[in-house]
């Protein structure tokens, strides 16, 4: 059998829709139009009346992460496998060395764990530390592994959490590099002193986990990577947005010509901080950093988002299990190992909550999800495109279909899923990866260690 034609679908880009057969072969689309001639024996996919996109890419993934004491769920595996099902084909991991570590050492930890992907992987490298032998070390991880863009944390300070000086030695070099620089925004030591106090105050429950890193903590660390970044010539990417204070602090940067990329997460979209008053400690599945927000800031970044203000829906995929990670804080919520799956859920949420409600367009939607991350994070156009001689990374949406999201059916590794009840318009009925049929109706047919790594300009 030679190659796969996707026939008569509707194909989805950014700026246009149309119908026609995309034919491919040998990892890479090699033909597309009406009524394709293919060789004999090709597969053929059936997308009449179902939409065609690019594959959904994530750049923010944390597959097999060590943190808190343990270790997310989902290894490069399972965890693409999930994306699969979901129609993410490519993800953009991290890699992050502990303070002290020398970088290479942790490249080197994370290429070789990332070499079970069935999907193909990139790694942001986390710079937790800096001195001149980091800045050493960042120019040859850009140099001999093509990674560019690499990833600071402002919170998590004394763990992996930089300061503001560590910070500013970051983007420069970055800079010098022309790579690009993405900041977690919490101002650490305000979530430090807030913890300290609620813990003392005997409110050890998850349920204070948002108190102690409220959105105002947010915004002005959202405001001050933005300066750092603005000091020094640099554009600046900021990863899982949440809040109308971070927003504010973005808009005003970019009415002053600073060039801000943003990131949002449908989880962030979709829940409000009700979800940490849930009895008996299931609070503890929705403590991520930072936290859902109270009802208000969903419309904030609707609006962004339809605006052309965020750039990529990502998921911020690490999922803890609820039996035995998520419980090492059931007696103080500083010790619940921060977040939660979505990769399968992402590409289908956002075409449910966004499209069909009329949020936004169908453009936005593929924009969002597959071409924007490909383009800031030097994949296009090799991912992120249908068009002849990218990748064969393709999604066939099925509008007719729906389904309930459920932890007892998603393929995250994990016992919990936050969008428990989430109704879903539509679903993938096929995944194309590197040109296989690597999700058919339900039917995972993916292939350990297919997953190539992923250099990027
Ligand atoms: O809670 C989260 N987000 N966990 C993953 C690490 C991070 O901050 O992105
Ligand atoms: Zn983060
Ligand atoms: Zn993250």
């Amino acid at each position: 059998m030679s190659g796969v034609v996707i026939r008569g679908g509707e194909i989805i880009t950014p700026l246009d829709r149309y119908h026609a057969d995309v034919y491919c072969d040998e990892g890479v689309i090699k033909a597309i139009g009406p009524d394709l001639d293919v060789p004999k024996g090709a597969e053929v996919v059936d997308a009449g009346g179902q939409l065609v996109f690019p594959g959904g890419i994530d750049a923010h993934t944390h597959m097999e992460l060590p943190f808190m004491g343990t270790v997310s769920a989902d290894d490069f595996f399972t965890g693409t496998a999930a994306g699969v099902a979901g129609g993410t084909t490519s993800i953009i991991d991290f890699i992050i060395p502990s303070r002290g570590q020398s970088l290479l050492e942790a490249r080197d930890f994370w290429m070789s764990n990332a070499e079970k992907a069935c999907a193909d992987y990139g790694f942001h490298m986390a710079v937790t530390w800096f001195n001149e032998q980091v800045e050493k070390e960042m120019r040859q991880v850009h140099h001999e592994d093509g990674i560019s863009s690499f990833k600071t944390f402002m919170a998590y300070i004394g763990a992996i959490g930089v300061d503001d000086d560590e910070l500013i030695g970051v983007i420069d070099t970055a800079g010098s590099l022309g790579a690009l620089v993405t900041t977690h925004c919490e101002h650490g030591l305000a979530v430090q002193s807030l913890q300290r106090k609620l813990v003392a105050a005997g409110k050890t429950a998850p349920k204070y986990h948002p108190q102690s890193r409220p959105s105002w903590v947010e915004g002005e660390a959202t405001n001050r990577a933005i300066t750092l970044a603005r000091c020094s010539g640099q554009p600046i990417y900021i990863v899982h947005l949440t809040c109308k204070e971070s927003m504010d602090a973005v808009i005003r940067a970019r009415q002053e010509g600073v060039m801000v990329f943003v990131e949002t997460c449908p989880q962030y979209l979709l829940l409000d901080d009700s979800v940490y008053d849930k009895p008996d400690f299931e609070g503890a599945a929705y403590v991520m950093s930072p936290p859902i927000r109270p009802l208000g800031h969903q419309e904030v970044l609707w609006n962004a988002l339809a605006a052309g203000l965020i750039h990529h829906v990502a998921t911020d995929h690490c999922p803890f299990r609820q039996a035995d990670q998520k419980v090492m804080g059931k007696d103080d919520f500083t010790k619940i190992p921060n977040g939660a799956a979505g990769i399968e859920n992402r590409m289908a949420l956002m075409y449910t909550y966004g499209v069909a409600k009329g949020r936004i367009s169908i453009h936005q939607f593929v924009d969002v999800c597959c071409t924007q991350p490909a383009k800031i994070f030097g994949l296009y156009p090799r991912k992120g495109a249908i068009r002849v001689g990218a990748d064969a990374d393709i999604v066939v949406y099925d509008p007719a279909r729906s389904s309930v999201i459920s932890a007892k059916t998603h393929h995250h590794h994990v016992d919990r899923n936050i969008f428990e009840g989430f109704a879903i318009e539509g679903g993938v009925s096929h995944t194309i990866v590197g040109g296989k049929v690597a999700f058919k109706d339900g039917d995972l047919r993916v292939e350990r260690g297919a997953g190539r790594y992923l250099r990027r300009t």
